[in-house]
């Protein structure tokens, strides 16, 4: 993605540190898991661009991609510790710290990216910013990655039956241990980084994710099938801490906010060009054979994983469950 150019910051006034008064620099590590090349490592790379520019330089935010600090769960330690200062975790993630996330979780909750913006910035994304904030984080933006395809080594995956017995990489969120329980399969969670190593190693036969992480950290290349299932939408939250987040100037506050709504939607219209290039690449390497999940088929999955609504029903709270329906109709 060398050449992917980045838009000018929208804002043409830049702050002005002899007229506010600041002489104070301060530099936001904001550490994230995934490869540059991808939706989360442009857009961390574009936010640290446009930050530069609002504030003259005054913000700089230095970026620690690929997990070369932290892998996902310790980023949350790590950003309350104040020895990083800006996480992007995938939702699932943060299932860990707050429950209420494992709505984004359910099987098939989104049909398109229509449906996943109007979530973000509708009620369901001020549920779930208002549910993490008293948890003790500052939720600042949604970022896009894509949807999830499913990958394995064993054999092509159409209807569910054909999942029984295969085992998975998930991220560490419950609804997903339970969406490959309910078809018959088992899912076990390994920090990002292990992915491309438990593939080799056959520890798991298979894993899911979006085609800019199967791509970047080269899961294909370990993985005969893929079906694209978009099964489930992956994306981020970007994380503050709340006390940290106090000691900013004002006004620096609001160049971060600034910034990070004009990248949200930057992303928002570049995730998923960026996620398709990746499916060329992964198609012409010829290295995996790529089944794509039929309407009719996806009737089937959404059957067989039907229970899962409602058994998540009482830890997803009635309120933000209806505003989850109400994105279906
Ligand atoms: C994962 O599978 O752990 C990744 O999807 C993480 C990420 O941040 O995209």
């Amino acid at each position: 993605y060398i050449g992917f150019g980045f838009p000018n910051s929208s804002s043409s006034v830049a702050v002005d540190e002899e007229l506010v008064g600041l002489h104070e620099k301060y530099t936001l590590k904001f550490s994230h898991v995934v490869a540059k090349n991808t939706p989360k490592g442009l857009a961390a790379a574009y936010f640290a661009e446009l930050i530069k520019e609002k504030t003259n330089g005054w913000v700089e935010v230095q970026l620690f991609p690929n997990g070369v600090l932290y892998s996902a769960q310790e980023e949350f330690e790590a950003l309350k510790k104040g020895d990083i200062h800006i996480i992007a975790p995938a939702f699932s993630e943060v299932t860990l710290h707050d429950r209420k996330w494992t709505a984004l979780d359910l099987p098939y909750l989104f049909d398109n990216e229509i449906m996943v913006e109007q979530a973000f910035e509708g009620r369901v994304g001020d549920l779930l910013l208002e549910s993490i904030e008293q948890k003790g984080y500052k939720g600042i933006a949604f970022w896009d990655n894509g949807f999830k395809q499913i990958t394995n080594n064993v054999r092509p995956i159409v209807y569910p039956e054909d999942i029984k017995g295969l085992s998975f990489r998930v991220m560490p969120s419950d609804a997903l241990f339970k969406t490959y329980r309910t078809v018959g399969a088992k899912a076990v969670t390994f920090p990002f980084n292990e992915v491309y190593n438990v593939l080799r190693d056959g520890i798991v036969d298979g894993q899911e994710n979006t085609l800019s992480n199967i791509y970047s950290k080269g899961f294909y290349q370990q993985q005969k099938y893929m079906t694209i299932s978009n099964h489930n939408y992956l994306g981020y939250v970007i994380l503050v801490d709340p006390e940290f987040w106090s000691t900013l100037p004002e006004i620096y506050q609001m160049s971060i906010q600034e910034a990070m709504n004009e990248v949200s939607i930057w992303l928002r219209a570049h995730a998923k060009e960026l996620n398709n290039d990746m499916l060329h690449r992964i198609a012409s390497s010829s290295l995996t054979e790529i089944y794509e999940q039929s309407e009719e088929e996806k009737v089937e999955w959404r059957k067989a994983l039907k229970p899962l609504y409602d058994e998540y029903e009482f830890i997803i709270g009635r309120e933000l469950m209806e505003e989850l329906r109400k994105l279906q109709i």
